[in-house]
């Protein structure tokens, strides 16, 4: 069945799919993903990127891939300081591994679906010798042998085989210029070439949601600061322990956003990147939410939000016209540069008292803050032009700015200006608050 969601949800995509075009983004998927089979359907959405023009770097882990063959082989795994050491006889084990889990990879992005295949083009993937590694060495006396570290990447070669339009699939090996091959991290490789390349994003798959705090609830969106944070305090799953300060670094070395999504959950990918909230963790350089100045330009978003609210009669009727007029008495608050709020504040020449008008914020975002956000940043301009009082006239949300330190007034108590503008018949009640 059809619905207006899917219009509400198009119309929200679109503009990623948009801004995301001819971007670079890389995806971390670990050994286990691919080894319970959870990449089948992240295939088919990786296509689906892939057709609308992303460039695509794919990393894969393959750990569980090592253990099982090490069993099988009656070999004994050894760790050092979190890192395998990797023998002679490890690493020819590594080298089958990533066969393992490169083939399994590679068939499953050439699974043709129709919905992932567009016009019949085949996603085309090229791998080789993109990375070069050095020995890790000797750790406390502990020789880490094949155990390997980035040591360049060639954006060059990658970058070329991105342009063609083809997807580079990275497994955690490189080699070196003596010509021997080193088994590093899927997560190393990852942040390494994000960085190398500039890349939009780094999103790593993850085992859960992404981040989860000591209260039970995903943690949707964090600077690189407070991710730090959270890993110094919270005690946080296996895998988002292990990732998490690769995403702080990445964002910390120019990648704008690195995300934890989802590897089992179906369409999680597509959700957190074609949504404005996501539905997993994200950790954005940049501050997402926005408070500036309206310009002419979002009158008509600042109508979206307030003609619901004039046909509920909870705001007054303003013209577009006297909204082109006075746009510089108002502010907005952007979301990924979507707009979600708005509110004006109206000086009165010869009075120390200035009025908060228009404050709204869309109704899916009730719940987010952004009238409070709102009224902070006019109680602040306020202050700024060293104004005593701000005041509002209201009939119907008295209750939200009482309890935001409003106090009911006499319109005695208004500008003069301002009193002799006021609709009796209207009724609205004055409330004032003393800054
Ligand atoms: N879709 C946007 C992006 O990919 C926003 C994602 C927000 N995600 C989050 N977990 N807060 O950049």
């Amino acid at each position: 069945m059809l619905t207006p969601e899917f219009v509400n949800s198009f119309r929200e995509a679109a503009p990623y799919v948009n801004a995301f075009r001819g971007k670079t983004f890389v995806i971390a998927v670990s050994g286990e993903t691919v080894r319970d089979g959870h990449f089948a359907s992240l295939a088919q959405d990786i296509n689906l990127l892939a057709s609308f023009g992303l460039r695509l770097v794919v990393v894969h882990g393959i750990r569980p891939q090592i253990e099982g063959l090490l069993k099988q082989h009656g070999l004994t795994r050894r760790f050092h300081r979190e890192r395998r050491v990797t023998d002679p006889p490890t690493m020819n084990i590594v080298k089958q591994a990533v066969g393992l889990a490169r083939y399994e990879i590679e068939a499953l992005l050439s699974m043709g679906t129709p919905n992932a295949v567009i016009h019949g083009n085949q996603l085309r993937i090229a791998g080789g010798n993109m990375l070069t590694a050095q020995p890790l060495g000797v750790l406390d006396g502990t020789d880490m042998q094949f155990t390997g570290l980035v040591r360049r990447i060639d954006v060059q070669a990658i970058t070329a085989r991105l342009e063609a339009g083809d997807l580079v699939l990275l497994s955690p090996i490189g080699y070196s210029p003596t010509g021997e091959a080193f088994n590093m991290t899927m997560e190393e490789v990852a942040t390494h070439t994000a960085i190398a390349l500039k890349a939009e994003k780094l999103i790593f798959l993850v085992d859960g949601r992404g981040v989860i705090s000591l209260e039970d609830k995903l943690i949707s969106t964090l600077t690189a600061q407070q991710a730090e944070e959270l890993l110094a305090s919270v005690p946080l799953k296996q895998d988002v322990a292990a990732y998490l300060p690769y995403a702080i670094r990445a964002t910390r070395e120019g990648v704008p956003r690195a995300h934890l999504v989802s590897s089992k959950e179906d369409g999680a990918l597509l959700m957190e990147l074609f949504t404005n909230f996501g539905n997993g963790t994200m950790v954005a350089r940049d501050p997402l939410v926005k408070l500036r100045t309206a310009s002419i330009d979002d009158i008509a978003a600042i109508l979206g939000l307030i003609r619901p609210l004039e046909e509920q009669g909870i705001l007054i009727k303003r013209s577009r016209e006297l909204l082109e007029m006075e746009v510089g008495n108002y502010s907005v608050l952007e979301h990924d540069k979507r707009i979600y709020g708005c509110v004006a504040m109206h000086a009165y020449p010869d009075s120390d008292s200035a009025e908060l008008a228009c404050l709204a914020v869309s109704p899916e975002r009730r719940d987010a803050g952004f009238g409070e956000m709102l009224l902070k940043h006019v109680e602040y301009q306020a202050r700024t032009r060293r104004l005593k009082s701000l005041f509002v006239l209201t009939t119907r949300t008295a209750h939200w700015f009482v309890e935001r330190g409003f106090v009911e007034a006499s319109p005695e108590a208004l500008p003069e200006g301002r009193r002799r503008q006021v609709n009796p018949e209207r009724g609205s009640k004055v409330f004032i608050k003393t800054l």
